[in-house]
């Protein structure tokens, strides 16, 4: 039987990410966020507009979109409630959030160069995705939510993955049986579990989704070019 129920936030479960991005006093930020959907070689990030993440996207229009395995858990914990601001806005105070300046530290990561951005990659995390902006998107824009959420498109330029979640012999598949996301269900965490029925959409080849921005990312200049 199901009843009239009104939760506060509706976190049904979606994969973590560590986003770097670089300060603009030349230091790196990290921040752990989830609301984030793939679309080919693009994602949508949903951020709250204060956070210093947008800023320095905004800003730098440059980013890392880091996935995190359940290895990486008590990394993203340690960072859950700060921010790169300084000041911590209000709304954060109220929420328990303090300021840190090195998150890679205090997270226990290790930030290792990117190829084609400038902010670093966390060298831990099993997938990195080096990425652009290409568009922000509105977000209640006429009604009293709009610019608190800013809807980033990103486009990636390039991705670092972890070999041991590689499919057997293809450098270019992640194989789904080996790589875990870390899943903030709610607020808590949570991993995968095993494959539960063979699927009639895996049967159809990788290579037929890809997009222009594919091609793209691989005419993309490195930095030290
Ligand atoms: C697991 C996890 C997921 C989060 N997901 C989001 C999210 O999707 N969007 C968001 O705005 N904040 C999210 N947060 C909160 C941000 O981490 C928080 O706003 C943080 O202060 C951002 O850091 P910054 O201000 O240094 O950019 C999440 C936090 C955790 C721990």
């Amino acid at each position: 039987m199901h009843v009239i129920s009104s939760p506060s936030i509706l976190y049904f479960g979606t994969p973590v990410a560590l986003i770097s991005t670089e300060n603009e006093d030349g230091t790196f930020n990290l921040a752990p966020m989830s609301s984030v959907f793939w679309i080919g070689w693009r994602c949508h990030l949903g951020l709250q507009a204060i956070s210093k993440t947008v800023e320095n996207m905004r800003r730098t229009g440059q980013m890392v979109i880091n996935l995190a395995s359940p290895a990486q858990v008590g990394a993203v914990d340690r960072i859950a409630r700060t921010t790169g601001s300084n000041p911590v806005p209000d709304d954060k105070i109220k929420r328990g959030y303090y300021h840190v300046k090195n998150k890679f530290e205090t997270a226990g990561l290790t930030p290792v160069p990117s190829e084609t951005v400038t902010p670093p990659r966390a060298a831990e995390c099993p997938v990195q995705m080096e990425a652009v902006l290409e568009h922000e998107h509105g977000y209640d824009q006429d009604g009293p939510l709009g610019g608190y959420i800013a809807i980033l498109e990103a486009r990636i330029t390039r991705i670092h993955v972890d070999e041991t979640i590689l499919m057997e012999g293809n450098p270019n598949r992640i194989d789904p049986d080996k790589w875990s996301p870390l899943i903030m269900n709610f607020q808590e965490f949570y991993g995968l579990g095993p494959k539960l029925h063979t699927s009639r959409l895996g049967e159809i080849a990788e290579e037929l989704y890809r997009t222009p921005d594919f091609d793209r990312a691989h005419q993309t200049r490195l930095l030290a070019d």
